[in-house]
């Protein structure tokens, strides 16, 4: 099988409103796949973020796919309320139903990607049984939440057993997305090990500035694609 593409997913909830335009603008020039939207609950996990409204506003400003990372309690019974489109990724998190194939299931209508997002401390084995089900795996690299935190030092080597488990059930069609402080150095190594989607938020493309933007983007695409 022919390897993943390497591709950015650019994380939302660090970008600023009033620049928001020239923001997409920017993505748009430098070729950005996917827009990182994290959607979050005030329950699932301890933050409020992106919701409805501004997922519509965002889809009449651009049409950059979206990465719709959900993290919200039972989100099976709220992905009508989305607008999914087909070109979309959209996350679920293994702890945030009790029937999670089922909520797989739910999606598949929708005929976007299908990634389930696992926590650092989840068990790797606990994605044996869905492999079947899914696109991708969207493996977090710090506890969800907050934009802007440390690295959770063991996801790396668990980055590497995520691979190693796709190998040997032979899922290696299976994504890797990494969410969570994905610093140059991060990427770098996280590519080599085999992730494929990477998403930048305040640790690599929200540095300085809207007019660096364009050059974080240059230097994390070169970190994805050594
Ligand atoms: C973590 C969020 C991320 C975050 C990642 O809950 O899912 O999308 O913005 O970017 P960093 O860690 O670089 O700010
Ligand atoms: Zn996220």
């Amino acid at each position: 099988m022919a390897p993943h593409k390497k591709e950015i997913s650019a994380s939302m909830m660090c970008s600023d409103l009033v620049n928001l335009k020239e923001t997409l603008k920017i993505f748009e020039d430098e070729g950005v796949e996917h827009l990182h939207i994290d959607m979050m609950d005030g329950t699932f996990v301890p933050n409020f973020g992106l919701g409805v409204d501004y997922i519509r506003s965002l889809r009449e400003l651009t049409s950059i796919p979206l990465d719709l990372h959900m993290m919200i309690k039972d989100p099976e019974y709220k992905f009508q309320w989305v607008g999914i489109k087909e070109t979309d990724i959209v996350s679920i998190h293994y702890e945030s139903t009790f029937q999670v194939q089922r909520a797989l299931d739910y999606l598949q209508p929708f005929g976007c990607k299908r990634f389930l997002a696992i926590n650092p401390a989840t068990p790797v084995y606990d994605l044996e049984e869905v492999l079947d089900y899914i696109d991708g795996i969207n493996l977090l690299m710090v506890n969800p939440g907050f934009a802007g935190q440390k690295i959770v030092p063991s996801t790396i080597k668990k980055a590497e057993k995520v691979m190693q488990l796709l190998k040997e059930k032979n899922h290696e069609n299976v994504i890797v997305e990494v969410d969570g402080n994905i610093t140059l150095e991060h990427a770098s190594t996280l590519s080599k090990i085999g992730a494929s989607v990477f998403v930048a938020g305040m640790s690599s493309l929200f540095k300085g500035d809207i007019n660096k933007y364009a050059y974080n983007l240059e230097m994390l695409r070169k970190a994805i694609n050594n």
